[in-house]
């Protein structure tokens, strides 16, 4: 994987896969800390504690068409690459959170890459789900929440067309706007 939005696409994955209702995506870029920090947190069926022992072997799987998970594995090689750590909170039937941790300027620091793709894609996939944003760069944020534009389509999927593109293009503005604050 290229960019780390790729990894963060994937591990949200494995929450819908958990039946989560909400995934909860957050960026925070820390430049003083010379700080990453991914975090992907769903409220979805959770793991024993025996199995988030096991999770973090490739080995490891609940999938059955084929024996090796890499989600978790590639998105901790990424984070280590960086100087940096993967961590995985999960109870079961609470949820579970995965953390990574980056440092910003490592020269093996993946790219971020393209957040606003990861979460278009996602709402695209399953428009179900409500999925939550949240960008920080040195303390200023921009948040999406999809929940608070269910009131306003009604009946409307999020997956139409025309508020795709309206999505698209708030949450690429909100971005831009963070990146040309420093
Ligand atoms: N958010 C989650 N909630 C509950 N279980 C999870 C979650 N994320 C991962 N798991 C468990 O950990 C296992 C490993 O996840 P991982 O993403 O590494 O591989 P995978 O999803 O099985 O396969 P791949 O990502 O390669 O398609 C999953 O099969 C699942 O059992
Ligand atoms: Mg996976």
């Amino acid at each position: 994987m290229l960019e780390l939005s790729l990894n963060v696409l994937d591990i949200a994955q494995n929450s819908v896969v958990a039946g989560a209702t909400v995934v909860e995506l957050t960026v925070t870029e820390e430049t003083a800390r010379n700080r990453l920090t991914l975090t992907i947190r769903d409220n979805g069926c959770g793991m024993t504690p025996e199995q988030l022992a096991r999770v973090r072997d490739p080995f490891f799987t609940t999938r059955t068409t084929r024996k090796v998970g890499m989600g978790i594995p590639l998105f901790r090689v990424a984070a280590e690459a960086a100087n940096g750590s993967l961590d995985i909170e999960s109870e079961q039937g609470v949820g579970t959170t995965v953390t990574a941790l980056f440092e910003l300027r490592h020269i093996d620091r993946m790219p971020l890459g393209d957040m606003v793709g990861t979460v278009t894609t996602l709402i695209r996939l399953n428009p179900e789900l409500d999925i939550v944003y949240r960008h920080t760069v040195d303390g200023e944020e921009f948040a999406f929440d999809t929940a608070s534009l269910r009131p306003i389509l009604g009946e409307v999927s999020l997956a139409e067309s025309e508020v795709m593109e309206w999505i698209t293009a708030n949450l690429a503005e909100g971005v831009t706007a963070l990146n040309s604050q420093a």
